[in-house]
């Protein structure tokens, strides 16, 4: 399939038109030196313009135009305080004028918002505590309870990660080979931050569906890869069929890099705040102590493990979250 015929699949899924897309592509010539290593590029997805940017507008302009279609007057999401997903979520709500519940997991917390949890506040969320809940329930909990009380409720599940959110990193692939092509640009692989698993899958899809030789791979944030690669088939299998594509995608299509687990989801360690400095002090540029510190600190241990070839071309695809940096100052500087 050529780009262009896949762009046409995916605007039959009418999106939205919000955020600031193509997303730059540039290369990072003083990380690569400092890395004595491949040549590395960045696709800056952490300038996708919403509400401090970040991955989620992609899948966000698909999500929302199917809550419009429904006549929904309110969306809803679920994650962690300090969720990216949640904060993009309110901005892209408030962008075209419906209101946004946050189910959020935990209580209240007793100090002042910051970071993601304070954007929440000025795109005008309406924040729900899980408490000892689970997400998923305590999210269809709340929607019933909003649908009861007349409102016309959208649930946009964890992460934006559905086979019609994925279908906004296909789009991103084909926006990549779109940008990469009159600059003769290859890459041999794509490394990006992998949770939800809605990147990985859509950027996988595109690839397929492309032909492309270019490897995608996952630095998983909070799975094993074994049951990871098994979500990750079903999402991706799910998002060819709604490109009507009868492409199918088992777990073994899936590179998922499962070593920097490290404490868990949100525990920063030695390996996101060296990767953190790193690229700011190289290149100028942020990452977060959560996803994208952790997947660069990922890439710089496979590169000198000499996982790549010397003459290997490598994207770091970036996918924001750097506003949750001002909530874990102290575990950064510690
Ligand atoms: C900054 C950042 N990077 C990466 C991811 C992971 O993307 P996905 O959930 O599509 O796997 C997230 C998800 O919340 C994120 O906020």
């Amino acid at each position: 399939m050529t780009p262009q015929a896949l762009r046409q699949q995916l605007n039959q899924l009418k999106p939205l038109a919000l955020g600031e897309f193509p997303t730059p592509l540039a290369s990072l010539p003083r990380l690569s030196a400092a890395l004595g290593g491949p040549e590395l590029w960045i696709k800056r997805d952490d300038l996708s313009g919403l509400g401090l940017g970040g991955n989620k507008i992609r899948k966000l302009r698909y999500l929302l135009a199917e809550a419009l279609r429904h006549k929904a007057n309110v969306v809803l999401t679920a994650g962690a305080q300090q969720s990216n997903h949640a904060r993009q979520t309110a901005a892209a709500a408030a962008s075209v004028g419906l209101r946004a519940v946050l189910v959020l997991r935990g209580e209240a917390p007793h100090s002042i918002p910051d970071g993601n949890y304070l954007l929440d506040h000025f795109f005008g969320a309406e924040v729900r505590w899980a408490g000892e809940r689970l997400l998923s329930p305590a999210l269809h909990a709340e929607a019933a309870h909003l649908r009861q009380a007349g409102a016309r409720p959208y649930i946009i599940p964890y992460g934006g990660s559905n086979a019609l959110g994925a279908c906004g990193f296909v789009a991103g692939l084909v926006e990549l080979v779109q940008q990469a092509a009159p600059r003769e640009l290859l890459f041999d692989a794509i490394i990006v931050a992998s949770s939800s698993g809605g990147t990985q899958a859509g950027l996988t899809v595109g690839a397929q569906l492309l032909s492309l030789p270019t490897r995608i791979i996952g630095i998983s944030i909070d799975k094993p890869a074994a049951t990871f690669r098994q979500q990750l088939a079903t999402l991706a299998t799910e998002t060819a069929f709604l490109l009507n594509s009868p492409a199918t995608f088992a777990p073994a299509d899936f590179t998922v890099v499962d070593s920097y687990l490290g404490g868990g989801y949100g525990v920063v360690g030695e390996l996101e705040r060296q990767a953190i400095r790193l690229l700011a002090r190289t290149e100028g540029l942020l990452t977060d102590p959560v996803y994208t510190g952790r997947a660069l600190g990922g890439l710089v241990d496979l590169l000198e493990q000499g996982t790549f070839a010397a003459d290997a071309r490598l994207l770091f695809w970036h996918t924001g979250g750097s506003p949750s940096l001002f909530a874990y100052a102290e575990e950064l500087l510690a």
